[in-house]
């Protein structure tokens, strides 16, 4: 962590234009000029990921699909479980991020783990609807398709397959009992703040995880954004079963 190396990063998420005429272009002009700072900025920006991937119930010989996936830093929390999945792919629309994630497999001499570059909303992994777990880290949020991204999830699964999910979100103005409550003032800036790196908060994820899979773990949390005078932006866990029948 260095204060130059933060410098760039905040050059690109607050000032350098985003160019493109289409969403892999976008994602691509973002990412290039910090992908190499990346995990260590993100460290401090986007909270829960290592709790999602601890929590997530895995059992040996798993196959999983980290979509959105990027450097791969998330595969690191699995620590001493991932020798025993049976494959993990990265899928992600970005290439130098997935450049990034294809160098730290082959520095960590990982053999079941491997990179697909492509959308996440089409992909479809050779061994077909067989996936037992699929993961969305901070990604959800950056798909303008989401609803697609994770119907095509609850398609791969199967049933009794996991999903864990950790990002960015806003409250309902009305939350159903039980659900965090959010001020009128986050409800309006947090979006619109966010929304300048093509960042989309939305109160429909937690619903439509809620309404398409059984939860195990749901955590409404806050996260201190770093150079934001301690701000805290709201971000959530969840956890889920796709049922059985
Ligand atoms: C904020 S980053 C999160 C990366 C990583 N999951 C993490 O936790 O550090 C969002 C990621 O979603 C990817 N992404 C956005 N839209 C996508 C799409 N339609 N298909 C695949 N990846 C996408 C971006 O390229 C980027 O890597």
């Amino acid at each position: 962590m260095g204060l130059v190396s933060d410098l760039k990063t905040l050059y690109h998420v607050a000032f350098a234009p985003v160019k493109g005429t289409s969403h892999q272009a976008r994602l691509e002009s973002f990412y290039s000029g910090q992908a190499d700072a990346y995990d260590d900025f993100r460290k401090r920006l986007l909270h829960g990921r290592e709790e999602m991937m601890r929590w997530l119930p895995l059992a040996p010989g798993m196959r999983m699909l980290d979509m959105g996936g990027g450097t791969g830093s998330n595969i690191e929390s699995l620590g001493d479980r991932l020798s025993a999945m049976q494959s993990v792919t990265i899928v992600d629309l970005c290439g130098p991020l997935l450049e990034t994630a294809k160098a730290r497999i082959t520095a960590r001499g990982w053999t079941n783990v491997d990179t697909a570059h492509t959308d996440v909303t089409v992909y479809e992994p050779a061994y077909g609807c067989n996936v037992d777990v699929v993961t969305f880290s901070y990604s959800l949020t950056m798909i303008p398709d989401w609803f697609r991204a994770l119907q095509q999830a609850w398609r791969l699964l199967k049933p009794g397959g996991l999903i864990g999910v950790v990002d960015f979100y806003i409250a309902r103005k009305w939350p159903t009992s039980g659900m965090k409550a959010h001020s009128w003032l986050q409800r309006l800036c947090w979006p619109a703040w966010f929304a300048s790196d093509n960042v989309y908060l939305s109160w429909d994820h937690i619903p439509w995880l809620q309404a398409h899979f059984e939860p195990v773990v749901l955590e409404e949390r806050l996260g201190k954004v770093p150079y934001m005078l301690g701000l805290k932006a709201p971000h959530y866990i969840f956890i889920g079963r796709k049922p059985l029948q």
